[in-house]
């Protein structure tokens, strides 16, 4: 009788712990969905990623979309892409293009239309989309401001112990980078200014620092950096660290197994907005990486493949993405300088992933165009980094024999853009 007794209460306590408990998830799932619906604390919310509409979208779908219905999502897009907060040294934000004609067309009547026009480059309609990453004022701002404040912290976080996480007096961010030799310092640093010039924006703000002992900047530090054992005439960089940035698989139409990336894919017309834009970007990355040799990112994935089949499947080396999807291209410290030195070892591999791509961003090959027709990237590139970078002079800057590499190279992506022309317009 007792043990029938002390089975019966057990049931009953059992009964009543499973209903509370039962309660408890309810009222939690509501609190959560009541969470869900206020923003993040501290404006952690501002790139929450594309509309649903937008991006859940093919872009044949998009066009079946009645047009009355467009400019709204289009302003979705926009006001995804505007925010107002002033750059502070190290925060991340992203910026409409400022020119006026551009937003004013983006509100003006739809053009529908393919993703590629005039034979083989990407619409004007994704242009007009195109997330400009870190716009050179807010670029500017930033270098300005982290020249002049202090570092109260230095700590793991940026990659190897060569590299070291700064938290400036506000708060902020930056990756220091020491660098084994000053050829990558100097790589990182030019390979910077270089996409300045080519007007592509997918790089964190960079500037360079000195850690002299009177540095008022690095004082707070200073037993750290001995622990470092980092040199005090050493020239170091520090560039932006953005918050929320994730790895990147590298798109299908450029694996090796695909036919490339070319106007007549019929995959294009298939693919969402925002992977045709993530596209765009990674046109973009492949002419950079190309220009300046640079092996530490695609070209390292292909020379793996030997070994590694599945390495296509794993994240790009040295690129990341915000959660609005923008590519953020970095530690690009193998370009230039080390990556014209060595060549011969990656030039087939830097080739076949540039023949492998046959559509581009106008306003990209329109820079590209006009460095080979003046033939001055060593004259410009030395210009804007001589008046942006006071430590410039101590830095250093390609050798004589770098720079002609250099145009070389801008004349041989020039002939294959005017290749891909004549293969692809006529069609
Ligand atoms: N600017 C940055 N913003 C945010 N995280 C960064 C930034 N730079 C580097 N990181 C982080 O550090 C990791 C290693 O960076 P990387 O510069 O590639 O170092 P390494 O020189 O060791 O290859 C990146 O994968 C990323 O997680
Ligand atoms: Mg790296």
């Amino acid at each position: 009788m007792r043990a029938v007794t002390a089975n019966l209460f057990a049931l009953i306590f059992l009964c009543a712990l499973a209903s509370v408990f039962y309660m408890w998830s309810a009222l939690e799932n509501r609190l959560e969905r009541h969470k869900r619906r206020f923003p993040a604390p501290g404006g952690g919310s501002f790139h929450q990623g594309l509309p649903v509409d937008l991006s859940a979208k093919t872009f044949r779908a998009l066009l079946a979309v009645p047009a009355a219905q467009r400019p709204h999502m289009e302003s979705k897009q926009e006001s995804l892409n505007h925010t107002d907060r002033t750059a502070s040294a190290g925060s991340l934000d992203y910026h409409v293009n400022g020119d006026n004609k551009r937003s004013a067309r983006r509100k003006g009547p739809v053009k529908l239309d393919s993703p590629v026009e005039d034979g083989i480059f990407w619409s004007e309609w994704l242009e007009d989309l195109f997330p400009v990453g870190f716009t050179e004022e807010y670029a500017q701002t930033w270098r300005e401001r982290a020249r002049t404040y202090r570092i109260v912290k230095l700590e793991p976080g940026c990659g190897r112990i060569s590299n070291q996480l700064a938290t400036f007096a506000d708060g902020t961010k930056a990756c220091v980078r020491y660098g084994i030799n000053a050829d990558q310092v100097q790589g990182e640093t030019l390979t910077y200014y270089l996409a300045s010039l080519l007007g592509i924006t997918n790089l964190p703000p960079l500037i360079l620092s000195q850690l002299n002992s009177d540095s008022e900047q690095w004082a707070a530090v200073r037993t750290r950096l001995d622990g470092l054992q980092w040199s005090g005439r050493a020239v170091v960089s520090l560039t932006e660290w953005v918050s929320n940035l994730t790895g990147v698989i590298t798109p299908a139409p450029l694996r090796q197994e695909s036919s490339g990336l070319h106007p007549v894919l019929e995959d294009l017309w298939n693919k969402t907005t925002a992977e045709l834009l993530e596209l765009m970007q990674w046109t973009d990355l492949i002419i950079f990486d190309y220009l300046t040799a640079n092996f530490d990112r695609l070209v390292s994935n292909l020379f793996s493949l030997q070994w590694d089949s599945r390495v296509m499947e794993r994240d790009t080396n040295n690129l990341l993405k915000t959660p609005r999807g923008d590519l953020v291209f970095i530690d690009n410290e193998a370009g230039l300088v080390h990556g014209f030195r060595v060549l011969n070892m990656w030039e087939k591999y830097h080739n076949t992933v540039l023949s492998s791509v046959c559509v581009f961003r106008k306003r990209t090959t329109q820079r590209v165009a006009e460095l080979h027709r003046r033939r001055d990237s060593r004259k410009r590139l030395l210009e804007l980094y001589r008046d942006s970078e006071p430590l410039s002079v101590e830095l250093g800057f390609l050798s004589d024999e770098h720079a002609g590499v250099l145009q070389d190279r801008i004349d041989r992506l020039y002939k294959h853009i005017l290749h891909c022309k004549s293969k692809y317009s006529q069609l």
